[in-house]
Order: structure tokens, then sequence, then C-alpha cells
């Protein structure tokens, strides 16, 4: 693909650079005010995905007119580990549109997966076009829904975890590096870095601590009643029946945010209706043997 020209007077052209903190900052800056959302408690939490390589332009005072980063996602498709790459963070600022900066950025950044051998790049946006022309697809995901399972409480009840809580932020940072793949169909292997910050970007998200598991489970009551459960991270993934009981809460309905094929309940595939889409490019496949769906814990 041919990169048209483009004016980058007043720019600087960097990469890689999160270990300086003005820098980090300025990303800080760039996604609050592009996307409203703020990553600065990432630093509290371990920082972002050691394998990030950011790729920006610098406007001379300091801000960042535009960003695109790609760090190593490493992720379970239809039972087969694959060696992807994702995209985050693509933003520019308004001033500094429409003159092919996403473009360029884009193609340094689909440079670079090539040269390290990812075999998928994936990312989420609200702008499909965007992405299409350089062969990203569109995958549609499905959570599954239906009838909680028959479950008796546990004798040792879960315990609320507070990632904030260096204690707890230990245990967890531990949990995610030893975790199995939630899924078989469509799960990270890892991605630490994702699900700790979004314990934060969503305040209604609950974590709870089961000790005879080892295992996180992150969840949602927002209707009585009704659980949403978003992700478990263990080194086993216990059955939907346990992890309930465990919770000691009361369910009748349950909707899963990923495929529950390690869950020993089925429940029924529903769309999931999103202004974002999760997209891939990939050489294999590009459609799910099976409905799936990213957990929530992983969106980057
Ligand atoms: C979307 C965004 C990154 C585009 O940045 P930009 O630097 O203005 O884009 P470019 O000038 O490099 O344009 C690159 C191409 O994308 C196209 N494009 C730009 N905005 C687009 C949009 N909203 N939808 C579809 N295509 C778009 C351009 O027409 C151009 O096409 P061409 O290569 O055929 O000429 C920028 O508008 C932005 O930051 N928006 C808010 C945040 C956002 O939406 N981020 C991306 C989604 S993850």
């Amino acid at each position: 693909m041919t990169s048209k020209s483009i004016d980058y007077s007043g720019l600087t052209f960097r990469r890689d650079y999160f270990g300086d903190r003005k820098a980090w900052q300025a990303l800080v800056d760039l996604l609050k005010d592009t996307f409203g959302i703020d990553i600065g408690p990432l630093q509290q939490m371990g920082g972002p995905d050691p394998s990030s390589m950011p790729f920006c332009w610098f406007a001379s005072d300091g801000q960042l007119a535009a960003n695109l980063s790609a760090f190593a996602m490493p992720l379970v498709i239809d039972g087969r580990t694959v060696n992807a790459a994702a995209f985050q963070s693509g933003a520019v600022r308004p001033p500094w549109r429409g003159r092919g900066l996403c473009r360029d950025l884009t193609h340094k950044a689909l440079a670079w997966c090539e040269e390290k051998g990812f075999e998928a790049v994936v990312l989420y946006t609200d702008k499909p076009g965007l992405y299409e022309p350089y062969g990203f697809c569109a995958l549609p995901f499905h959570c599954h829904v239906g009838k909680a399972p028959v479950s008796s409480k546990a004798e040792l009840p879960a315990r609320r975890l507070n990632p904030l809580e260096p204690a707890d932020l230990k245990l967890l940072r531990a949990a995610l590096k030893t975790r199995v793949p939630v899924s078989d169909v469509l799960a990270v292997r890892e991605s630490a870095a994702m699900f700790l910050i979004n314990t934060q970007l969503d305040p209604g998200v609950m974590l709870s601590w089961l000790e005879r598991e080892q295992t996180a489970v992150a969840w949602k009551m927002e209707t009585p009643g009704h659980l949403t459960l978003l992700d478990v991270v263990g080194p086993e993934i216990p059955s939907l029946a346990s992890i309930i009981g465990a919770l000691d809460i009361d369910v009748t309905t349950v909707d899963v945010l990923f495929s529950p094929d390690k869950l020993g309940w089925s429940g029924q595939a529903k769309p999931v209706d999103s202004h974002t889409h999760f997209m891939i490019r990939s050489a294999g496949a590009t459609a799910f043997a099976h409905p799936a769906m990213l957990s929530p814990m992983a969106d980057f």
C-alpha cells in the first residue's frame, strides 16, 4: 500500500515512548480528550502491557497529535493459540485530522506486526470503514443467555477483591499470569494490563476471589436475580453452578459475556448489539466456528 504525501511540519515522529513519563501523560490526555476514558490508573497497576509498541506524532507544544499503539495479544480461537497483535488508542486530535496521520500510523503499526511475525491483528472500532482497506474484517459477537443452573452455597464464600489494594492486586496479577483461557472458542491467553484497567474503567464491575479455586470472577448484578458473568481468571474454570454457589447470590437468569464452553452450562447464543466492532486481519479463517465473544475484561 502506498502512503500519500503528508505535511509533517511541526510534528515529530516517536515510537516506543512509554518509558518517558511526560510522553505517557500526553497519551493519557489524548485518550481523555478523544474518548473520555482515563488510563492513568494503569501506572499503579503494573503499567501498560510490556509488549506495547506505540507509534505517534508529537506536536511542538508537547501534545500528542496522533497515536496508534500495538501490543501482543495471544488469543485462543477455535481451540488454537493465535499469535495475534492488537491495535488500540488510535486517535488524532481534531486540528490534525484529515491529513493522513491515521493512515501513516496504521502503515507503521502494520509493518511492525509483519516484522514481528504476528499471524493476526485485532482491534475494536466504531468505524469499520477506516480499517477495511487494510484487510480487517468485522466478526460479530454473541453472548449467551439462559436460566441459572441449580447451585448450592459454597462452604467458603467468595470475598470481594479491590485491585487498588496492594495485596489484592498481587493476588490478581499472579492469577492473570497463570490463568487458563476462559474459553476454547475465543479468549485471551493473558492480557493482564487490559483486565486490570477494565476493572477501573467500569465502576459496575465486581471482582470476587474464590479461595479454594484460587480464581477471580468478574461479574455484575444490575438487576436483582440477573447475573452478568464477565470473566473467570484461574488455573481451571469452575462450573457456573459452583461460581454462583461461591458468590452466594440468588440468581434466576444469567448472561455470560464469553463463550461458556468450560462452564458446564450452555445458555442460548444472542447477537451482541454494540456500536463497536471487533475486527481481525488474518490470512486464516475469518469466522468463528461457534458463536463467540471476547470477555469485556479483555476490551482494549
Ligand atoms: C478516525 C481518526 C483516527 C482519523 O484520523 P485522520 O488522521 O483524520 O485520518 P486520515 O487523514 O489518516 O485518513 C485515513 C483514511 O481514513 C479515512 N477516514 C477518516 N475518518 C474516517 C471515518 N470516520 N470513517 C471512515 N473512514 C475515515 C480517510 O478518508 C482516509 O481515507 P484514504 O486513505 O482513502 O484517503 C480521527 O478522526 C479520530 O481520532 N477520531 C476520533 C477517535 C476515533 O474514532 N478513533 C478511531 C477509531 S478506533
